[in-house]
């Protein structure tokens, strides 16, 4: 039995070596090197070469090298097996830092005091008004956030796709609630799981139910936004700004309008990234338990996509 790393697009050399520690006894190989694909039973995946499931006739389970599962789910020869997906806390804390200090980049005017430095322009202003921030998603990431958000001091409100209770949190669940949270938001921030129902939901119809001049902070997925809507709302001031992290091709083509927005905070999907240490430790239980015939942690619903 051996382990097979399909992750690509990095460098994997810190992570092989912490796996092949945890299991000094197994074979840990690597996608593109010399594999023995027949005694491959369990896959570490990222973004994996959609050839890659047929070579393997005897693989038994899969996990996600991320929190996010879509775009594993989303390989058309994705074979049955069971799929894990990595669950770290410290990825809520990286997520909660991340949005705090989008929500600070427009609430404080560090996007306007950034351009004022360009122009020597000394020209203060009072942090803008508003700090009613909705979750859109949530799931373990969204869950922390917003209790962390609360925390602080913000008016906090959650929408999911069941109903869900967390203290000090205003919970939404279903089409009409999303509607009536949207109406009362300054920030909206989307932590939702990629499906079939919150593809595209970043839109037109989303947008124009916030309040002029609410601010979006997209720390999900490039796919839960319509790209020409949100320039259409920034160009009519309907959206005051927007922070970016996932965009629907990565990395985002130097072409793209985004890139030359002066109100859209971009970064390179850094909002939580996947530790080496956790991810190994999670994958190198789950091998044992696979190899023992025991049904692996945080698998995902593969119905449902989360
Ligand atoms: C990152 O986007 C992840 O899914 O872990």
């Amino acid at each position: 039995m051996s382990l097979l790393v399909a992750v690509t697009g990095r460098n994997n050399e810190k992570l092989i070596a912490k796996l092949q520690s945890l299991l000094p006894n197994e074979q840990v190989v690597e996608w593109g090197k010399d594999v023995t694909t027949c005694e491959v039973e369990f896959v570490l995946a990222w973004n994996p070469p959609s050839d890659l499931w047929k070579r393997l006739p005897n693989l038994k389970a899969i996990s996600s090298y991320g929190a996010g599962v879509d775009t594993l789910l989303a390989q058309p020869e994705l074979p049955d097996v069971p799929v894990a997906r990595i669950v770290d806390p410290n990825l809520a804390v990286s997520m909660s830092e991340y949005v705090l200090h989008a929500i600070g980049h427009f609430k404080l005017r560090f996007n306007q005091y950034l351009n004022n430095k360009n122009e020597l322009l000394w020209k203060p202003r009072r942090v803008k008004a508003g700090n009613k921030v909705g979750i859109l998603g949530l799931g373990q990431l969204g869950k922390q956030v917003a209790v962390k958000l609360k925390d602080l001091g913000y008016e906090v409100s959650g929408w999911s796709n069941s109903p869900k209770t967390i203290a000090g949190v205003s919970c939404f669940s279903g089409e009409k609630e999303l509607t009536t949270m949207l109406e009362s938001l300054d920030y909206v921030v989307c932590l939702l799981p990629l499906t079939e129902n919150t593809q595209g939901i970043l839109n037109k119809s989303l947008f124009d139910k916030l309040p002029q001049g609410a601010v979006l902070i997209n720390v999900a997925r490039g796919d839960h936004l319509n790209e020409a809507d949100l320039l259409s709302a920034l160009e009519s001031g309907q959206l005051a700004g927007a922070a970016l992290d996932v965009f629907s091709t990565e990395p985002l083509p130097a072409t793209h309008p985004f890139w030359q927005q002066q109100n859209i905070l971009l970064t390179p999907h850094v909002s939580a990234v996947t530790s080496v240490e956790t991810a190994s430790e999670q994958v190198a239980q789950n091998y044992h338990r696979v190899k023992q015939g025991q049904a692996i942690h945080h698998a995902v619903n593969q119905k449902v996509g989360y």
